[in-house]
């Protein structure tokens, strides 16, 4: 069984010995292992069910302990890094020899994050290794915002989770791929484009791979953060109508206007705020798919801001 708790020195020694810790941050929790050791990092694909060519995110305590891992670290790479970290922005950077293939699942690039939790920055401190971690949830499956999300899919593949409580920002980072002079987008997340466009002082390109190309971003090739009822997403009084008579869940982005006949109803954010909406996301989608319904439709956020992060994280979770 797995023990949920603080204890910031149990944590270090398991990960010394190469085991597996939950660990909290701001976007989402991490399942982490010593990401410099070949051995640890395979017990986290193998935990999540993970394809091998997904790679996966280091997670490290400074912008200094972060250029160890990347042969360059660009002055624009620099400017990035020095406004949002610690914060939930994920740069993808050419890598260090020292970074194991497994981690970066053979490519020569290397996502870096520096994660915006004082709790998971303390341990990081005591630790003389980056931790490689990705979000704690089954592969394909929705991230987890609390130990109990954790616990309840991932309980039986590790010893500990370090408790941070309810992750502050609900969805994962922002990933930017800075090559030269110029910012791609691989994933968008907890840090607008717009927020990241200003401080680097210039447009930022949006990867959007082809249908059926290879995405530049491997894990975004996967159907992702999707529940196991089938999800619709759209105007919810227009769906409601196809689905009469099916045991429905609603969940609204804010209180509706209209009223729809449903099993089950969930409002995101009741006032329109983004910040509160992603924060419920991936919990009230747990708990949608608890519900044991026959179909969820969702209504997508205004697409601005962090309303563009939540509605790719429906749109990705719907059929
Ligand atoms: O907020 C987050 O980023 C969370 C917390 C735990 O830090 N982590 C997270 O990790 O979301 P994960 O593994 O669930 O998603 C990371 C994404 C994957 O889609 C992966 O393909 C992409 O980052 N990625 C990692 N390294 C990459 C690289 N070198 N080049 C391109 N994409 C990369
Ligand atoms: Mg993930």
């Amino acid at each position: 069984m797995t023990r949920i708790g603080t204890d910031l020195q149990y944590a270090k020694e398991l990960l010394q010995k190469n085991e597996l810790v939950a660990i909290p941050t701001e976007t989402v929790y991490g399942l982490a292992a010593n990401g410099l050791n070949a051995d640890a990092v395979l017990k986290i694909y193998e935990a999540k069910n993970r394809p091998s060519f997904n790679p996966l995110i280091l997670h490290t305590d400074s912008i200094a302990n972060a250029k160890k891992l990347v042969s360059y670290f660009s002055p624009l790479a620099t400017r990035l890094a020095e406004s949002f970290m610690p914060g939930p922005l994920t740069l993808v950077l050419p890598k260090a020899a020292i970074v194991p293939d497994i981690v970066t699942a053979g490519l020569d690039t290397v996502g870096i994050r520096i994660p915006r939790h004082p709790l998971t920055l303390q341990l990081l401190s005591m630790l003389d290794f980056p931790l490689a971690a990705p979000s704690a949830n089954p592969s394909g499956y929705v991230s987890a915002t609390t130990p109990a999300h954790v616990a309840a899919q991932l309980g039986n593949q590790l010893t500990y989770i370090l408790d941070g409580g309810i992750c502050e920002i609900g969805i994962e980072s922002t990933i930017v791929k800075v090559e030269d002079d110029s910012l791609t987008i691989l994933r968008q997340g907890g840090i607008a484009m717009e927020t990241i466009a200003q401080v680097a002082g210039k447009n930022i390109r949006l990867h959007q791979p082809a249908s059926g190309a290879k995405p530049e971003s491997p894990g975004m090739l996967l159907t992702h953060y999707a529940p196991k009822t089938p999800m619709v997403v759209g105007s919810i009084a227009e769906n409601a109508k196809k689905y009469v008579g099916k045991k429905t869940g609603v969940l609204w982005f804010q209180t509706p206007n209209v009223k729809v006949e449903a099993e089950r109803e969930m409002v995101l954010s009741p006032s329109g705020n983004l910040h509160e909406a992603a924060r419920n996301l991936f919990s009230y989608l747990r708990l949608m798919d608890a519900a044991e319904l026959e179909i969820i439709l969702a209504e997508p956020a205004p697409d601005t801001g962090l309303g563009v992060a939540i509605n790719d994280r429906l749109c990705r979770a719907g059929i």
